[in-house]
């Protein structure tokens, strides 16, 4: 195919991605500014896995990092502003840390680069996990400490606010399954973690409206498909959506959580106060939602699982020869499927625009000498087909973040070069960077807000 894919008749905003805990060193931020050690290390440490000590070594090269996105044209940059380092044990403000986040942006805002932060990209304080964690309804008052204490000191040089990244993954990753930090497995523990993340959410979102900030948040949009057209499948299919992406969304827009998931949760359900979801209901007041999409899930009937449904990992349906069918959990068309969901299910309770906030692929490079990642380029383009396919149906997309700028330690992957997500490459030694064939198709995206199929 040699179509042109052209957005430059609307307003989208091409940038990228990365947070804060991923990039910095916390060994090196540890040693220089005193932050707090996050719940990560403890989590690495306890499951033999890697730290995120090194990151992608920014907290000394940040300036180095500046150049490098003015020389590949970057205009959006989200990041996070991490609350281990924001505030000290005491929950007052380190002013080392706040100075270092002030250096970097200004020197950003002056290359004309503007800064969208996420207030909360996973980056607890251990000792916070350790009272509770999310599961704590105290947490809910410290994470507004954090925020304020951020807007305080480098409100000024923000574009928007996103609040929450993937609260989803925090509490269903982090308290359900436990392979994310802190690492525990109670289905119980991850709804009261979501109710009170949801929480922090809907008091930092009036926080920063009522200080005039365009703010957002971030969710991760996982659509589902059923195996087959049976009417168990179809729950099945049902039951992923509302577990994944309803659960978050819903309560933001309708002010609700789905209903017959609740009774599905039966005792797990946590009780709250019927005001809590007049704070929560707060999506009307956002400017914009970010959604993070990676794939979909092909979703059957399981009776012995705890939920009542299992994913069917990699193939989904195939033909009696085993040939893959259809297989939407790898089809960009997934991307199309979700913005059109949501933006359509939430528009009349006051939805305005989507943002993409990330996508991209893990993948090491075909060689290194150029770099090249062939793979990487095609997963962009195919996804970025799919967008502005949803923009010509009526999605009001406004603006599409590539996760990620830089290679970094992938959570509970680490740094393996399979777990890679950047346009740039780090050398995990010396910490150089080279940028990769992809991030020199995404300058010319950047700068011409079209490209060649
Ligand atoms: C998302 C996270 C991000 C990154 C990508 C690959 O779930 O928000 O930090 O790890 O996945």
């Amino acid at each position: 195919m040699n179509s042109k894919i052209d957005f430059s008749g609307n307003g989208m905003r091409f940038g990228v991605a990365d947070s804060d805990l991923q990039v910095i060193g916390e060994a090196r931020c540890i040693e220089a500014e005193q932050s707090q050690p996050t719940m990560w290390s403890a989590f690495a440490q306890k499951n033999g896995l890697c730290p995120p000590n090194v990151g992608s070594y920014r907290y000394d090269r940040w300036e180095e990092d500046a150049d490098l996105m003015v020389s590949l044209g970057v205009k959006h940059y989200r990041t996070s502003i991490s609350w281990a380092r924001v505030l000290t044990e005491r929950d007052t403000p380190n002013e080392k840390a706040l100075k270092w986040y002030e250096n970097f942006f200004k020197v950003l805002r002056a290359r004309e680069i503007l800064i969208y932060p996420t207030l909360y990209h996973w980056e607890l304080p251990n000792r916070v996990a350790q009272e509770g964690g999310w599961r704590n309804r105290a947490t809910v008052n410290r994470f507004l400490t954090h925020c304020k204490t951020v807007d305080d000191f480098l409100g000024d040089y923000v574009e928007e606010y996103f609040v929450l990244n993937e609260p989803s993954c925090a509490a269903l990753f982090g308290y359900h399954r436990g392979i994310h930090a802190p690492g525990e497995k109670n289905l119980s523990g991850a709804l009261e973690a979501s109710h009170n993340l949801l929480l922090a959410q809907g008091l930092a979102i009036r926080e920063l409206v009522g200080r005039r900030r365009k703010t957002s948040t971030v969710v991760n949009i996982q659509p589902a498909y059923a195996e087959s057209e049976t009417p168990l499948d179809a729950e099945a299919r049902r039951r992923s959506d509302e577990y994944w992406n309803r659960w978050f969304l819903d309560p933001l827009f309708l002010g609700s959580y789905p209903s017959e998931m609740v009774s599905l949760y039966g005792d797990a359900m946590p009780a709250f106060a019927a005001e809590d979801m007049n704070v929560i209901r707060a999506g009307e007041l956002l400017n914009s939602l970010g959604l993070n999409y990676y794939n979909g899930e092909v979703v059957f009937a399981d009776a012995s699982t705890e939920l009542g449904y299992n994913r069917r990992a990699g193939g989904g349906p195939t033909n009696d020869l085993g040939w893959p069918v259809f297989v939407p959990p790898s089809y960009p068309s997934g991307l199309y499927d979700a913005l059109r969901e949501v933006f359509f299910r939430y528009q009349n309770a006051g939805l305005k625009k989507i943002y993409i906030t990330e996508t991209g692929l893990a993948k090491a490079p075909d060689s290194r000498t150029p770099l090249q990642d062939t793979a990487r380029v095609q997963f962009l383009k195919d996804h970025l087909v799919q967008a502005a396919a949803a923009i010509r149906s009526g999605v009001p997309l406004d603006a599409f973040f590539v996760w990620s700028f830089c290679d970094s330690f992938e959570w509970q992957d680490g740094h393996k070069p399979e777990s890679q997500f950047g346009l740039v490459c780090v050398d995990p030694v010396t910490a150089e960077r080279t940028p990769k064939m992809s991030a020199l198709w995404y300058a010319d995206v950047m700068k011409n807000r079209s490209f060649q199929m």
